[in-house]
């Protein structure tokens, strides 16, 4: 099928690249231009883990190209995904003209019947708002518009695996043919008929993704009611911890054993510096905000904001007591992305973290694997280091900020040498107490006996 992705942010870049990779004929385009011209120079305006060579590839068999002629993009597609931002706006609401903006390029420049799939996060009721604005766009037109919801539960880092191995594919429509479509589109990926580029573990054997038929406004509900869910499971793991090390139990015992009900599950109990990124913090924001505008007190919720905000305090209390004084103290700190196999600092708890220290005075000397490039301009007082190593080297405090594997697998040893006080504070629960106290460090983390 020819399909059009508006937006070449994480979304709508990853769909694009998939949608081409199980056999469809994609186009996509940004309002960034800059963005359009790294993408068709070769070049990846983000790091996701397969991505950049599944677009070389795509983009080689002629089944994945990039324009920044919008009109010609919408005209191109049968279906159109869009896949454009919804930031948050000053009272956490989600912005939606970008929605808007996209509706009014779709209604005034189609020449032939769209499906209009929304693929960003919105709030419910945003489907009928499309639908309404590409009939007061379109007027005259006469072209008719069908329009469908199908979230995404993409998860940075693993984006490529998510996608072309889902759990659930859910699709909201208001009428068969636009299910039959949707249908058609996902159908190598219902089947699991194609040739798998990435080593996923549900490969390629795993079981087929459900196929969930709603209606556009349940299909926006469990979107953003999936993620406030998950920050919320998030904030109640981080409160057992607080209340394990008052109590002197190890939080990694409590979550292990809770995580084997299945009506619990393993995942999203891990405590620490709390949720970032761009959905998350956000999501749960404008789903405070559509309850409120609804008229439904979702307290539970703000609570769970409030709950991941004091994350930071507390590990600084934690920074303060070990070190006393935190003027003119040189620390390293270990990671900046907002979790580990991305380059994204949006929300990274780790970057407030950093603000904190340098507005208290210490000297910060930063590592992260692929974050840096990003962090650089945001954090100009910082001294970003060429390893792990390095930013340990002379510190007086070590903080694991983002939990990489690479700092799982340090040489620990090596490090402590490198140190000027064997001091590490792990915001991620990362590394064992048992094994770093055997190697001679002073080590605290969150909801462990130290
Ligand atoms: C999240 C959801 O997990 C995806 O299903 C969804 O599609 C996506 O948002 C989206 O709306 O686009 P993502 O933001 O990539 O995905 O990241 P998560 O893996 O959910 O992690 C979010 C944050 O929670 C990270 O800062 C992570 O370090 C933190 N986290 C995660 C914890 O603090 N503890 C945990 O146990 C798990």
């Amino acid at each position: 099928m020819k399909i059009s992705v508006i937006g070449a942010g994480y979304v709508g870049l990853v769909s694009g690249a998939c949608l081409a990779e199980i056999g469809h004929e994609v186009v996509c385009t940004d309002s960034d231009a800059s963005k359009l011209r790294t993408l068709e120079a070769g070049g990846m305006p983000i790091y996701e883990p397969g991505l950049e060579s599944m677009v070389a590839r795509a983009r080689k068999e002629r089944r994945l190209r990039f324009s920044a002629n919008a009109a010609e993009v919408v005209t191109a597609g049968e279906a159109i995904f869009i896949c454009v931002g919804t930031p948050p706006l000053a009272n956490g609401d989600a912005d939606l003209s970008a929605i808007d903006h996209v509706a009014r390029i779709v209604a005034t420049e189609a020449k032939s019947p769209k499906l209009v799939v929304e693929k960003s996060t919105v709030p419910a009721r945003t489907g009928r708002e499309l639908k309404r604005a590409l009939s007061v766009y379109g007027r005259g037109a006469k072209v008719t518009f069908r329009v469908a919801s199908n979230p995404e539960f993409l998860r940075e880092g693993t984006a490529v695996g998510d996608f072309l191995h889902p759990d659930r594919i859910v699709v909201g429509v208001e009428d068969d043919t636009t299910e039959r479509q949707l249908k058609d589109i996902y159908k190598p990926v219902l089947d699991r008929k194609f040739n798998c580029p990435i080593h996923n573990p549900s490969c390629p054997d795993g079981p087929p993704p459900a196929w969930v038929v709603t209606t556009i406004s349940s299909a926006e509900l469990i979107k953003h009611a999936s993620n406030s869910f998950l920050a919320l499971k998030i904030s109640y793991a981080n409160m057992v911890a607080d209340l394990a090390e008052r109590l002197g139990a190890d939080i990694g015992e409590v979550t292990r054993a809770m995580g084997m009900d299945p009506r619990i599950g393993p995942s999203f109990l891990s405590p620490g510096l709390g949720f970032g990124g761009f959905c998350l913090p956000k999501d749960l924001q404008a789903f405070v905000f559509l309850a409120e505008r609804s008229g439904v007190d979702f307290n539970l919720l703000r609570e769970a904001e409030k709950i991941n905000k004091r994350r930071i305090d507390q590990f600084y209390q934690k920074i303060r007591e070990a070190l006393w004084v935190v003027r003119d103290k040189p620390i390293g700190v270990l990671g900046l992305a907002f979790k580990p196999n991305t380059d994204d600092i949006r929300f990274a708890p780790a970057i407030d973290l950093v603000h904190r220290l340098i507005e208290e005075g210490a000297r910060v000397r930063a590592y992260d694997p692929e974050a840096m490039e990003k962090a650089r301009e945001l954090l100009p007082h910082v001294e970003f280091a060429k390893s792990a190593y390095d930013a340990a080297k002379g510190s007086e405090a070590l903080l694991i900020a983002t939990e990489w594997d690479e700092f799982r697998r340090l040489d620990w040893d090596r490090v402590r040498r490198e140190m000027a006080r064997p001091l590490v504070l792990d915001g991620r629960n990362l590394l064992s107490p048992a094994e770093m106290k055997k190697l001679g460090f002073e080590y605290r983390s969150f909801g462990r006996p130290d």
